[in-house]
């Protein structure tokens, strides 16, 4: 009997033993070489992405499914989805049991560097604007407090309370709900994280940046410290009620009012608005209507001459002007502490990418210079592309979690221009580690400035436009020619970016290492004013060549002018109900 029994305690060692040796087996080789012969072109997938073991998430990679190439075959079975959740959640329970084990050997967090950065960030004048990859460190609020308005409702809460006139085929109220977030996702299929997740509408940000302000934590009441004063004037909800059949009267009126308000405020007088600034969550084309007629497009908020030294944040910029910033389109993503930051940056890593390519959006039948029938063709002549294809019997490309599979599970996104230059879909994907292919750089590398290094080619793909519009490019062939060593070293840029473009939770979040996107614009706005205050005139140069100006520092000839003749066909009148689809 006994020796039956401890005959059996040594199997179990021996099983423990061996179990233990296969879990640090296949959490320190690159097993992940040796996996998927499923996976069709193999050689471009990352073969760097280490697993870091302080990471706590589920191993996602075991949840790759192929989908067949066919956008429309859904998402796996139901059986799978489950016999996954028992795997994951065995993993799990498994590595709590390791847990002092796998202490051991985990790296110890990088202490030393963020101390390093805290020092060399200290010294007066470094502080600001320096992307330094995202990471904040411990600064006084010495030159960065920020006075806010309480300016009357009408100019923010009361229009919240219009909602149902923003768009008049779609119901937004629910958009605005937590704090401009809108409703709360959930996780399904996993494709997200524990929580943080909402079904942001592209809009919204003037909501959620105000939202955020009021838990800046350099806010002041007293305008006399201040370095920069918000309006927070939600400037694109107010015209989003009058955009299409309202006269200009009502489209301008209250940028008009406003613009008399603070006229008469003591902070604006001080600096005449040069340390004055705004959010206006549309595209910078909706406020620059250069003529009065009512059928002309949007309204003149931005060419207000009252205006002229304010800075406007806006999430598409124009070439030609020099007081508005582009800032990223509000994603889905919310995080609340530096850990959602982190681990969901490791499960992007981890995330394994089926298809070479890929491309969610609709065409623009309506528009004759727009080539994006030629690149869905691209995508859809192509094996390595996968598709979704808007429409509005394809309720697929509204599904957050669609989209997000979709760009989770691709190298490279394709991002050609809507209506306008630029489009939130450029967030969403680097959002998923998908590196973003632009046909033109007004699509990012002129628009945000403050969030994406200048050194474009680190972490995305320029093809051009004419090429395409020519048929004289293959994008299949562009993109697999790029070398893997190179796709996985811009997918670690793409992926070390995300903390720049996610809006942390207004109301919850806590980031004491990570800079977010509005810490990044707030540091932006206070770098900016700090110079046009000194200047007398806010340009010395010639305002149409801003782009250039901004960006290279000069406005001698460059290889992009053919992107930004001057002056261009200003946007499109755009139709309404088919918006989201930008
Ligand atoms: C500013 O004043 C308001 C109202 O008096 C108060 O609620 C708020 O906490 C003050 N904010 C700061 C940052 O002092
Ligand atoms: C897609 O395939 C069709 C048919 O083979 C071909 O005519 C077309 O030129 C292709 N388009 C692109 C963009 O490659
Ligand atoms: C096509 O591309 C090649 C090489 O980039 C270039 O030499 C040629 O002029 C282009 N043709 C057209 C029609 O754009
Ligand atoms: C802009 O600032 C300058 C001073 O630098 C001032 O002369 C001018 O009047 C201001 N413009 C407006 C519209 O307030
Ligand atoms: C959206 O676009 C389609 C064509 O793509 C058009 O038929 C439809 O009228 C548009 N929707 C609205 C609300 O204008």
């Amino acid at each position: 009997m006994d020796q039956t029994s401890r005959c059996r305690c040594k199997i179990w060692l021996v099983l423990c033993i061996f179990f233990i040796c296969w879990y640090f087996m296949i959490h320190n080789a690159k097993w992940y070489t040796l996996s998927s012969p499923r996976t069709a072109f193999h050689h471009h997938t990352n073969p760097i992405e280490i697993i870091d073991s302080t990471e706590k998430t589920i191993p996602e990679t075991t949840n790759t499914r192929v989908d067949n190439d066919n956008v429309d075959t859904g998402h796996g079975s139901v059986k799978e989805e489950i016999d996954w959740l028992n795997d994951a959640a065995e993993m799990r329970a498994l590595e709590n049991e390791l847990e002092p084990i796998l202490k051991k050997v985990r790296p110890k967090p990088e202490k030393k560097k963020t101390k390093k950065v805290e020092t060399a960030t200290d010294k007066v004048g470094e502080r600001v604007g320096k992307r330094k990859t995202g990471y904040k460190s411990k600064l006084s609020c010495s030159g960065r407090y920020i006075y806010m308005y309480d300016l009357p409702a009408r100019f923010n809460d009361e229009i919240l309370d219009d909602c149902r006139s923003f768009n008049k085929w779609q119901n937004m109220c629910p958009y605005v709900d937590n704090n401009g977030l809108g409703p709360n996702l959930g996780n399904p299929q996993r494709a997200f994280s524990r929580s943080g997740w909402y079904a942001t509408n592209q809009f919204m940000l003037e909501v959620i940046f105000h939202n955020r302000m009021k838990n800046y934590e350099c806010l002041t009441n007293d305008s006399s410290i201040a370095s920069a004063v918000y309006v927070p004037y939600y400037a694109g909800l107010d015209v989003w009620r009058y955009l299409f059949d309202h006269s200009i009267s009502f489209r301008d009126s209250l940028s008009v009012d406003l613009a008399e308000w603070l006229q008469e405020q003591p902070e604006w007088k001080k600096y005449h608005g040069k340390d004055h600034f705004l959010v206006a969550g549309r595209i910078t084309w909706d406020f620059r209507r250069e003529t009065d007629d009512d059928e002309a497009w949007g309204n003149k908020l931005m060419l207000l001459p009252e205006f002229k030294n304010m800075t406007f944040l806006t999430i598409e910029k124009s070439p030609w002007h020099s007081n508005d910033f582009g800032i990223p389109y509000p994603t889905y993503f919310h995080p609340r502490t530096d850990n959602d930051i982190s681990e969901w940056q490791s499960k992007m890593k981890r995330h394994r990418r089926k298809s070479l390519f890929s491309f969610a959006g609709a065409p623009r039948p309506d528009m004759e210079e727009s080539y994006r029938d030629e690149v869905i063709e691209h995508c859809a002549n192509s094996s390595k592309c996968r598709l979704i294809q808007c429409s509005n019997d394809n309720l697929k490309c509204y599904q957050p979690v669609d989209v997000m599979k979709l760009f989770q599970s691709s190298i490279f996104c394709l991002q050609p221009p809507g209506h306008s230059h630029t489009r939130r879909s450029t967030f969403d994907s680097i959002l998923a580690g998908c590196i973003p292919v632009f046909f033109t750089p007004g699509s990012a590398y002129i628009q945000y400035l403050w969030h994406l290094p200048k050194k474009f080619e680190k972490y995305s793909v320029l093809i051009n436009e004419d090429d395409v519009r020519h048929k004289n490019v293959s994008i299949e062939r562009v993109l697999s020619r790029i070398p893997a060593k190179k796709v996985s070293e811009m997918r670690n840029e793409v992926i070390d970016l995300i903390p720049t473009v996610v809006y942390a939770d207004p109301k919850k979040s806590k980031l004491e290492k990570f800079k977010d996107a509005f810490d990044v614009s707030v540091n932006g706005v206070l770098d900016r004013v700090k110079i046009v205050k000194k200047k007398m005139t806010s340009i010395d140069f010639d305002e149409r060549f801003s782009w250039k100006y901004i960006l290279f520092g000069s406005v001698d000839k460059h290889d992009w002018d053919q992107y930004f003749r001057y002056p261009q066909k200003v946007i499109e009148t755009e139709a309404e109900g088919n918006e989201t689809r930008r």
